[in-house]
């Protein structure tokens, strides 16, 4: 069936069988008030109300980028999981939108989990998976819901479009769907038994899905666990992306509880294969070096651009702002480039750069001078003309606490330290000709990228009040700083076209 005559279908359906609206009758309701929590962010994209969790979805569709996460909407904890969704023309200044997923179905009553998203004929269509729990055990669907406006989803009524797959229906998921000529194909991951598996699913109407073959097992030493699958082509090379779970740590390697990493290797279209891939901690390098960062998302700008957003969290740690009633955030969105020897580099995207409202501070500061950053959104640009010298940012707060950005030259290697018993995270780095530095600082989240985003730190930091930055290390430090603004919110455009045009008609 043609995605067309699907919609078409559907759409006939919506008519003689109302569409439960309810969810955005809530979403239009719903007050500003929980945008003021404590610690909450003002620029990286975290629910209207409650937990957040991985991003879903990243789509461009209509001239708009879509991201879409997991969203539990009624405490600061981890639930029975929806989509949320945002909408953004520039990659910066994000609007919610009503929740595009909300689970309900017998497939999905326990959770829409992550999957992808593609824009198909003037659609916008969703595969997700749908976790049902039942006497204990765990059934993991893969299922599809549809769009024509990029605001009501639908789903398909002949959901799940993979049921239980070759090697059961416990933890299958994550569906990950490309087209490359005709053939539209699906990276999916299931894990049973301990061993993780990457299987390879093809369709050509993105509805009837045929398993083609397993592409790689954990059997080595990648973990338990793997999920969250992606296959980027970024200047005609293939590089796989993969969380794990299970990888013991090693030196300063592998030190979060799971793992988020790429393989650069050649898939084949051909026979549906890769032509070389080695799935090894020797092969898989990690993406981002930090503390807080889980299961990304890439979407292909309309300027060719591979663009990236991730969870800005970590399973099984403490969220300080569960009990303020909200938690977690997703992190700005990056930009992918391969090096022409493999290494993937993660800059921020350049539009952040629109987030600044005002420069704060430009100046030389001397090893042991500090400053006060007199606001918790900023970003602070740190640069020297010389890499031959130690230098450090260490940013200070409520007496005690502190975060440490630290180079030294000697050892080639970039710290970060929040402190605590694993405070303490590293990466070669070896600049080439200037220092430099772009640190992110947004409430309770703050990020580091080294050089061209050669190296780059996430994590989550609890300052309660003014942040004191200071410098330390061997050499002068050039420091840029800028104040950054709110880009994620309400429209109340929005809401009047939902009551109007959405709600009164249905
Ligand atoms: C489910 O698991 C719990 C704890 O392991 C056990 O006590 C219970 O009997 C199980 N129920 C079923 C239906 O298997
Ligand atoms: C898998 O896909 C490849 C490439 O599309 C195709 O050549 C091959 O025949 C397929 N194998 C199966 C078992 O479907």
């Amino acid at each position: 069936m043609d995605v067309l005559v699907v919609a078409l279908y559907l759409r006939f359906v919506c008519a003689v069988f109302a569409v439960d609206l309810s969810h955005i009758e809530t979403f239009v309701q719903e007050n500003r008030y929980c945008l003021k929590q404590r610690y909450r962010p003002l620029y990286h994209i975290s629910a209207a109300h409650a937990w957040t969790n991985h991003p879903s979805a990243f789509v461009y569709y209509k001239r708009q980028y879509h991201i879409f996460y997991q969203y539990h909407p009624y405490n600061g904890a981890w639930g029975p999981i929806s989509w949320g969704h945002a909408v953004s023309d520039n990659l910066v200044d994000w609007t919610f939108y009503p929740p595009a997923l909300i689970p309900g179905e017998l497939y999905d009553k326990h959770g829409c989990l992550s999957g992808s998203g593609i824009a198909h004929n003037g659609y916008l269509v969703l595969f997700y998976t749908g976790n049902a729990v039942s006497d204990n055990a765990t059934l993991q669907t893969q299922n599809v819901a549809i769009s024509t406006d990029g605001i009501v989803f639908q789903k398909y009524i002949y959901n799940p479009v993979i049921r239980d797959g070759a090697f059961g229906a416990e933890d299958s998921r994550n569906p990950k769907v490309w087209r490359f000529r005709n053939v539209w194909y699906m990276l999916l991951t299931n894990t049973r038994e301990g061993v993780g598996r990457l299987l390879l699913y093809t369709s050509m109407d993105l509805f009837n899905w045929k398993l083609n073959g397993t592409l790689a097992l954990s059997l080595g030493d990648t973990g338990y666990a793997w999920e969250s699958p992606d296959l980027i082509e970024i200047d005609g090379q293939h590089v796989l992306m993969l969380c794990l779970q299970g990888v013991p740590s090693d030196g300063f390697r592998f030190k979060n509880l799971y793992q988020t990493g790429y393989i650069v290797t050649n898939f084949n279209y051909v026979n549906g294969q890769f032509d070389d891939l080695e799935v090894s901690t020797a092969t898989f390098t990690e993406l981002d070096h930090g503390h807080d960062f889980y299961a990304p998302k890439t979407v292909l700008a309309v300027d060719g651009r591979r663009l990236l957003i991730g969870w800005l969290g970590m399973w099984e740690s403490h969220f300080k702002e569960s009990k303020h009633g909200w938690a977690s955030m997703l992190t700005i969105v990056r930009e992918m480039k391969l090096t022409p020897q493999g290494r993937l580099l993660m800059p921020p995207v350049r539009e952040v750069a629109e987030l600044r409202t005002e420069i704060l501070e430009d100046a030389w500061y001397n090893p042991g001078e500090a400053f006060y950053a007199g606001t918790r959104t900023f970003e602070l640009i740190v640069s020297t003309a010389k890499v031959f010298y130690d230098v450090a940012v260490i940013f200070e707060w409520d007496g005690d606490q502190q975060y440490t950005v630290g180079y030294s030259a000697d050892r080639g290697h970039i710290i970060v330290d929040r402190g605590g018993v694993d405070g303490l995270r590293r990466a070669d780095w070896a600049p080439n000709d200037k220092l430099k530095l772009r640190i992110f600082v947004d409430y309770s989240s703050i990020e580091v990228f080294c050089g061209s985003g050669d190296v780059v730190f996430s994590s989550r930091v609890y300052p309660k009040k003014n942040i004191r930055v200071k410098i330390s290390g061997e050499s002068q430090l050039h420091v840029v700083q800028y104040k950054l603004r709110r880009s994620v919110g309400y429209d109340s455009k929005l809401r009047k076209y939902l009551k109007e045009h959405v709600l009164e008609r249905a």
